[in-house]
């Protein structure tokens, strides 16, 4: 699906979360967990089903999450009070609206117990149009603080040919070069940067994705 519509995008993914209960966490999930303080207070941008944040959170980390979807949401707050995750706070919101992101974010600073918090955002720049991805760039420059990262993964233009598990949705293959540039007007220095293969290895599909640290200056 080329289409772009937020209606449409959120039917999807409620849909999808009906059925799709997989919490294994993923490979970038657990690559962030290597590198950051054990004290570090987590916000997840787009968390789907909570697979990422519940890992974070059972590792000890404060984990503040959001997703557009409420059935993704609601399997979320599920799982935590089954597996017994503390730590834990999800919300149900857009990430292009700026009240939305700024009370989430405003909820995690009153939980944290350090000055900074870590961001992370795992496939979800492709799920939005180049205009709401510049909204929430906007707005991330606007709500992070200096010294507070970003951690990015993302499907990038190398990977708009290669064949999908799960088609029939939209995904917007994004330009490294252009999403760089957008950061760093955005007033965020990039300390790492890759793209390649084997990094999101699932089934048959190994895609191309971009791996970005940025730290707001
Ligand atoms: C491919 S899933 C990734 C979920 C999770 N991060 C993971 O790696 O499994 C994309 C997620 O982005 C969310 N999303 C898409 N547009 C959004 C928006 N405008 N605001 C908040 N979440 C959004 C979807 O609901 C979906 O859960």
């Amino acid at each position: 699906m080329s289409e772009k519509n937020i209606d449409l995008n959120k039917t999807y993914w409620d849909n999808f979360y009906k059925t799709n209960f997989k919490s294994t966490p993923s490979q970038f999930c657990v690559c962030m967990l290597t590198e950051i303080d054990p004290t570090d207070t987590i916000v997840e941008l787009g968390s789907g089903n909570g697979r990422d944040s519940l890992y974070f959170a059972s590792q000890g980390h404060i984990t503040v999450a959001m997703d557009l979807s409420h059935e993704a949401i609601a399997s979320c707050e599920r799982e935590a009070k089954e597996r017994q995750v503390e730590h834990t706070s999800f919300f149900q919101g857009d990430l292009t609206n700026l009240e939305n992101v700024s009370s989430v974010i405003q909820h995690a600073r009153d939980k944290s117990e350090s000055s900074m918090l870590t961001f992370y955002s795992r496939f979800v720049m492709h799920s939005l149009d180049d205009e709401q991805e510049r909204k929430l760039l906007e707005i991330l420059s606007s709500c992070l603080q200096a010294g507070e990262k970003i951690y990015f993964e993302f499907r990038s233009s190398e990977d708009a040919e290669l064949d999908k598990v799960f088609g029939n949705h939209f995904r917007r293959y994004i330009n490294i070069d252009a999403f760089h540039a957008r950061l760093e007007n955005g007033g965020f220095n990039i300390s790492y940067s890759l793209v390649g293969q084997g990094m999101a290895k699932y089934k048959e599909e190994d895609p191309f994705v971009a791996r970005i640290i940025a730290c707001k200056k």
